[in-house]
């Protein structure tokens, strides 16, 4: 038995009026969408249900956050007219083994996993539908036009959020019965006779609906050191060619590709990396911190380096700023997959990192035998 998360990104996003449906919105160098899937528990299996327009893009952005987070079932459908059609099309591809369904709006891309946690727990404790709610802290009246009616009391008030939590087989029922006028899933859940009942939301489940909320988007995300004191560190790999093995490079997979020969999987990216945020924290090199000495390391994927050395810098007081990667080789070619390396560097690294490349004109070692990378890394310390 499982638990599948339908992320809701059909909308065009009027009222954003950002140019491009909201779900792909720039937020904090991502989309919005990349922010909502980066916060679904790694254990749900995801439907995302994306504009026809950006089927695609929807689709290597899921399959982006798949693997980085090691998720099995992923995938992107279209949605449709209304949000309610959109839900529809995301329960029409659920997987046989999947008993709870969470319907969630891509447009509350801060909604923390502990929310996502808390309503599946209570989706199976109770058995009946479960929302996520906040209380109502303004004052709320009824109006008519410009006339006051009444104050509503607010004690009796809750602010509704997602996920919106449900035993499958009840959904899917409520919507082949539904018409097509409910607010949200859970009007329609109780519509068919099925109880729903509430858990703690969380402030940053709020919704994207306009360019303000946006902004708050991003300043919460937005970095958290200060400028002064930073520190700059300087990294360098190589590693010759062996067609032997597959390719491992920043982090992804190159089939087809040469791979590189070395202790460990030979990723000369993030190797240096690595050496890049030690040397900027004066916390020496990968071979005296990750050395013959250090057993547990032997053998380990260039991303458990990492993680570690971001370990080490972030114990020391350092946040890192950004990270910049130029890679030296006639081959893999970097620039058709450079904002997929990008974009999982900077998920690796939990900061920009940006990635040029260039030959050596095929001379030296770089023209024929192996790939070099020089990475360069800028520290702040932590605010
Ligand atoms: N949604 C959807 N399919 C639709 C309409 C909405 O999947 N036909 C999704 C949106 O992508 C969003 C969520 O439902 O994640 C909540 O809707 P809303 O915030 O209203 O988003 P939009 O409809 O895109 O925005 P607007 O109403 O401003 O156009
Ligand atoms: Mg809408």
């Amino acid at each position: 038995m499982s638990v599948a998360v339908i992320v809701v990104a059909a909308g065009s996003g009027e009222r954003l009026g950002a140019g491009v449906p909201k779900a792909f919105a720039s937020l904090a160098s991502w989309t919005v969408l990349d922010h909502a899937l980066v916060r679904v528990p790694p254990g749900a299996e995801v439907v995302v249900v994306a504009p026809s327009s950006h089927l695609d893009e929807a689709r290597r952005i899921v399959s982006l956050h798949a693997e980085l987070a090691g998720r099995s079932s992923a995938v992107a459908v279209t949605g449709g007219a209304t949000r309610q059609q959109s839900v529809a099309a995301g329960l029409a591809v659920l997987s046989d083994e999947v008993d709870v369904v969470l319907v969630h709006d891509a447009a509350r891309p801060l909604t923390p996993i502990e929310v996502f946690d808390r309503v599946i727990d209570a989706v199976r404790s109770t058995g009946g539908g479960v929302i996520p709610v906040m209380p109502v802290t303004d004052t709320v009246k009824r109006v008519a036009g410009d006339a006051v009616v009444e104050t509503v009391d607010r004690s009796q008030l809750a602010a509704v959020q997602t996920p919106q939590g449900f035993p499958r087989a009840d959904l899917v029922a409520a919507y082949v019965g539904a018409g097509d006028d409910h607010t949200d899933d859970a009007a329609l859940f109780a519509a068919a006779g099925h109880s729903v009942t509430t858990v703690v939301g969380n402030e940053r489940a709020f919704k994207v609906t306009t360019p303000e909320d946006l902004h708050r988007a991003a300043q919460l995300l937005g970095p958290d050191w200060t400028i002064t004191g930073g520190r700059g560190g300087v990294g360098y790999d190589v590693h010759a060619y062996d067609p032997a093995q597959p390719l491992r490079l920043g982090g992804l997979d190159w089939p087809g590709e040469p791979g590189l020969a070395g202790h460990s999987d030979g990723d000369a990216i993030l190797h240096a990396i690595v050496d890049a945020l030690l040397s900027a924290a004066g916390l020496g090199d990968i071979g005296s911190t990750f050395g013959t000495d250090r057993p547990e390391f032997a053998g380990a994927a260039s991303t458990v380096f990492l993680a570690h050395a971001l370990d080490l810098v972030g114990t020391e007081g350092w946040a890192v700023v950004n990270v910049a990667v130029q890679v030296v080789g006639e081959r893999p070619k970097i620039g058709p997959r450079r904002a997929e390396l990008e974009q999982r560097l900077s998920e690796l690294v939990g900061a920009p990192v940006s990635v040029s490349a260039t030959t050596s004109d095929r001379l030296g070692f770089t023209g024929e035998k192996g790939l070099a990378a020089i990475a360069t890394a800028l520290l702040a310390a932590s605010a």
